[in-house]
C-alpha cells in the first residue's frame, strides 16, 4: 500500500475519503498537525493544488487536498473562496449571506469542491471538481452538517443539507462528486499510468 497524506487536520474529512477510497490500495493518513498550509489562491482548484503540493513536499509522500465553498449567483459567486472567512462563526456567516441576499428572487447557488493529487515531489498528478446545485432559503432549516448547510436547499433531495442524513448528503454533495471524479486517476497512478 502507498501512503496518501490527506491535507487536512479534520478527521471527519479523512473518514469520508476513506469510505470512498476503500479497496484502492492507498493507505490514508492525516497531515502532521504542526504543518500549516496556506490558502492564498483565487480559485478552489488553485487552493487545492497549493495545499496538495505543500503537504507532499513537506512529508515526501503522495498528498491529496480539497478546497470548497459556496457560490451564490446573485452575489456574483460570493462568498466563493472566502466562504470560511465570510464571518467569525457559522452563525455570523449565514446571517451575513442572508442579509446580503435580502429579498433577491434569484436564490440559485452551488457548492463547489476542487480536489488535487500531488506526487511526493509536489508536482500535480491529477485534479477533479464536483458541484452541487441548490437554492438559498430565507431562514435556516435542520440541525445536521456544518457551515452553510441549514440555508442550502437541494431540489434533487428536497431537503437542506442540514436536514439530510450524512449518507444522503454524501451522495449529493460537491465533495462526494469530486472524490468520485478523481478515483479513476488514483487507479491510474497505482497502475503507473500517471
Ligand atoms: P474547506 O474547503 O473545507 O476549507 O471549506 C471552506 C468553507 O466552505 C467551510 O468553512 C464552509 O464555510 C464552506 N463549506 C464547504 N463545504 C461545505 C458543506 O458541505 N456545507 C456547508 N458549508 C461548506
Amino acid at each position: 500500500m502507498t501512503l496518501l497524506v490527506v491535507a487536512t487536520g479534520n478527521p471527519g474529512k479523512l473518514r469520508e475519503m476513506q469510505e470512498y477510497l476503500t479497496g484502492l490500495d492507498w493507505e490514508l493518513t492525516l497531515k502532521p498537525d504542526e504543518l500549516e498550509i496556506e490558502e492564498t489562491g483565487e480559485t478552489f482548484s488553485e487552493n487545492a493544488c497549493l495545499k496538495a503540493s505543500q503537504v507532499a513536499i513537506a512529508t515526501g509522500e503522495w498528498a491529496i487536498a480539497d478546497d470548497s465553498g459556496l457560490e451564490v449567483d446573485a452575489l456574483d459567486g460570493a462568498p466563493g473562496v472566502y466562504s470560511a472567512r465570510y464571518g467569525k462563526t457559522d452563525k455570523e456567516r449565514i446571517e451575513r449571506l442572508l442579509f446580503e441576499l435580502g429579498n433577491e428572487l434569484n436564490r440559485q447557488a452551488q457548492f463547489v469542491c476542487a480536489i488535487a493529487l500531488a506526487r511526493p515531489d509536489g508536482s500535480i498528478a491529477a485534479q477533479a471538481e464536483g458541484k452541487c446545485q441548490g437554492e438559498i432559503i430565507h431562514a435556516p432549516r435542520g440541525s445536521g452538517g456544518f457551515g452553510y448547510d441549514p440555508i442550502f436547499y437541494v431540489p434533487a433531495g428536497q431537503k437542506t443539507f442540514a436536514e439530510m442524513t450524512a449518507q444522503m448528503k454524501r451522495s449529493l454533495s460537491h465533495r462526494g462528486m469530486a472524490i468520485k471524479a478523481i478515483i479513476p486517476q488514483l487507479k491510474k497512478v497505482r497502475n503507473n499510468e500517471l
